[in-house]
């Protein structure tokens, strides 16, 4: 079968794109804001609604015992996607969720005034305000590298923090802004020959790259399902069991207990001690589906179709005169920011709707990336698996009704 006639199987799977707005079929180039979600992830979660539904360790039945076991399933594969044990792995409720775990528990109780959390210029809002709070709180001092025009972090730069106070690097493996990626394996080991720990915010790069926790030797990685065709409200945090074991909990409730007495509580093993209260079931399960989806495609495939796309709506967006793109780089991730110099961003994205075609404009939770590239905001059009060339050659006739009207 040609990855062209695979591809619009996939499409099928999601019926939201027979939607039209604006008496036009829906054109979903966001999918860095969130993946639309297939069939089988959809359906998976009503049948745990109508036939599964049971609260997880806790019932004495084998409703809930089957219920447990699905919940723990999801949690096995979601470790075994990225390499990980089951045990090192929490679930939160998104990326955000995740940083600020790590935030306060892991760097609350291990940092100490004076020292430093590295971060770059391209993070995502979520990967920089839960440091500054802690920072805030313990006098420690979140500092930022560089990064290059081209929108890659300006390693050099980067190296020469990468030095005593600085106890933690948090940066991000895949601009969600840019597409531009982080050159992991280089940088990772770089940070711990220097004795810092690194959390890696894998929201972007976890469908656009396999992502391999044991090769990478990273601290902390964390993501969302919902960027993954999983369920909103539901995220991962992955944290090295050496380092989660020790991390005491940072939200108390039922189920991450051993005893609870009036006057004092012991605390559950990793991961459960952070999972306070009933969980995300039905987005744990969403999840595993949506994993189980992902997985059954070739992850190759699935880059050669997204970059066929990027590179054509590249190519054909540099054919339009006026028109500025960010992070234009070779190997990146299928994200393609732009502007039409003479016309704001919201403006741009606004005819782009009446056109049929979704896309984000704006700062992108990236406002300290935005100053360093000078803009206010960009327009980003993300493109994923179910995307075809005809959404690519609608994008394009929609960006040049916008130069027409707005130039
Ligand atoms: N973080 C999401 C984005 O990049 C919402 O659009």
């Amino acid at each position: 079968m040609s990855l062209a006639d695979r591809f619009a199987k996939v499409r099928a799977d999601f019926p939201i794109l027979r939607r039209r707005f604006h008496g036009k079929e829906l054109v979903y180039l966001d999918s860095a804001a969130t993946t639309l979600k297939p069939e089988p992830v959809v359906k998976r979660i009503a049948d745990y609604y109508l036939l599964e539904s049971a609260n997880v360790h806790r019932g004495a039945y084998a409703l809930s015992d089957e219920a447990t076991r699905n919940f723990e399933e999801a949690r096995a594969d979601v470790a075994s996607l990225i390499h990980a044990s089951p045990e090192e792995i929490v679930f939160v409720r998104n990326t955000t969720e995740a940083v600020n775990l790590a935030a306060h528990s892991w760097a609350e109780k291990n940092l100490s005034p004076g020292d430093h959390i590295l971060i770059t210029e391209l993070e995502h809002h979520a990967n920089i305000v839960p440091w500054q709070i802690l920072a805030e709180k313990k006098g420690l001092k979140v500092v930022a590298a560089r990064i290059l025009d081209n929108g890659q972090v300006d390693e050099a730069d980067l190296f020469a923090k990468l030095k005593e106070p600085v106890k933690l690097l948090a940066i991000t493996g895949c601009s969600n802004a840019l597409g531009t990626f982080t050159d992991l394996s280089k940088i990772i080991p770089r940070a711990h020959a220097a004795g810092v720990k690194v959390l890696v915010d894998a929201a972007q790069l976890i469908s656009q790259k396999p992502v391999n926790v044991r090769e990478l030797d990273v601290d902390f990685l964390v993501f969302s399902g919902h960027k993954l065709f999983g369920p909103t409200g539901i995220g991962v945090f992955y944290a090295r069991h050496e380092l989660l074991k020790d991390m005491p909990p940072w939200q108390g409730g039922g189920s991450m207990i051993a005893e609870v007495t009036l006057e004092k509580t012991t605390f559950n093993e990793a991961p459960f001690r952070f999972e306070a209260g009933t969980p995300h079931i039905e987005g744990t399960v969403g999840l595993h589906a949506a994993i189980r989806y992902f997985q059954a495609l070739d992850f190759d495939d699935v880059r050669a179709w997204e970059h066929a796309l990027l590179k054509k709506a590249t190519d054909g967006l540099r054919g339009i005169p006026g028109i500025i793109l960010y992070g234009d780089v070779p190997d990146k991730g299928a994200i393609l920011s732009f502007n039409l110099r003479g016309a704001h961003h919201s403006d741009v994205g606004q005819i782009l709707d009446q056109q049929g075609v979704a896309v984000r404009a704006g700062h992108h939770c990236t406002q300290p990336l935005m100053k360093r590239l000078g803009v206010p905001g960009t327009v980003r059009a993300s493109f994923s698996i179910y995307n075809n060339d005809a959404d690519v050659e609608a994008f394009l006739k929609a960006v040049s009704k916008a130069r027409e009207l707005l130039t």
